[in-house]
């Protein structure tokens, strides 16, 4: 589904400031399936990405989607393919719109005029469907300011927003950092509700170790913009934060996972 071959990213080249986020990375993600990535602050994890969605081009290397290399597309031709939440609950919707109204934006995004038109009703219907479910209230809220909202509610609707226009690939970058225990983990059973029912490929980078163990079928631990290890299969089944944590202490790179990382 998601391939990259040998991607290089470069910041700053040729400076004093120099800085190689990803080196010589390659990364098969298939479909369906859902991949946690972690790894210490500057590690790569958001360069991986920008170079995925577009908003950062690879100095070498290809990056293939669902068959189609996307290398050098830019980003707004491949963003209704690549659905994305970040880890601030105000990036993913518009203040000063109701929740209604950013449902509409995120429907018609990158679409013809009309399948505008022929979508919407239907797509509105799945959008509270998906939100029922979580029991967050939110289905009775839809003319409701998205600034009035929660942190984990405002989440919610982007994950469904995200997840709308049925993208082949959904990205998570620490999307339940920023949240109470109890709102992450309705957004978490909300993101593998969605996972599921539409048979997305997901990549979920995560503070939490705990996550990384119990979400998903691989984890990807990612150091000086390299993927130092992976653990899939059997070996996954049973794995436990602290089993991560000395993994990534035997690599003796230099770099620190932070006390989130090690107590979250
Ligand atoms: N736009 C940019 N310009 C210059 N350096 C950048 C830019 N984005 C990221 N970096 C650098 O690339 C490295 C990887 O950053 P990032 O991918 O954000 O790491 P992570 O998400 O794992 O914490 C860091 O050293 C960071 O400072
Ligand atoms: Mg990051």
């Amino acid at each position: 589904m998601l391939s990259l071959e040998n991607v290089t990213v470069t910041f700053n080249a040729g400076t004093p400031n120099e800085v190689r986020a990803l080196r010589d990375l390659s990364l098969q993600v298939d479909k369906g399936e859902f991949v946690t990535v972690i790894g210490s602050n500057g590690a790569g994890k958001s360069t991986l990405f920008n170079v995925i969605s577009g908003a950062v081009p690879p100095a070498a290397g290809r990056i293939v989607l669902d068959g189609d290399d996307i290398t050098y597309m830019p980003e707004y031709r491949r963003s209704h393919a690549i659905g994305r939440v970040f880890q601030d609950p105000r990036l993913g919707t518009c203040p000063g719109l109701t929740i209604r109204e950013n449902l509409s934006l995120a429907a018609i995004h990158g679409r013809s005029a009309s399948f505008r038109r022929d979508v919407k009703k239907e797509q509105e219907s799945w959008f509270i469907e998906q939100l029922e479910r979580e029991h967050l209230g939110l289905e009775r809220r839809l003319d409701a300011d998205v600034a009035l909202l929660s942190g984990g509610q405002r989440q919610a609707v982007t994950l469904v927003m995200a997840t709308l226009t049925q993208p082949q690939l959904l990205l998570l970058d620490e999307h339940t950092a920023a949240l109470d225990p109890n709102a992450a983990e309705q957004v978490i059973n909300l993101t593998q509700q969605l996972a599921s029912s539409q048979e997305l490929s997901v990549v979920m980078i995560t503070h939490s170790m705990q996550q990384a163990c119990v979400l998903g079928d691989r984890v990807i631990m990612m150091d000086q913009g390299r993927i130092v290890f992976e653990i899939a299969g059997e070996e996954r089944k049973n794995l436990q934060p602290a089993d991560l944590i000395e993994r990534f202490h035997s690599l003796d790179s230099g770099a620190e996972l932070s006390d989130r990382q090690l107590l979250g």
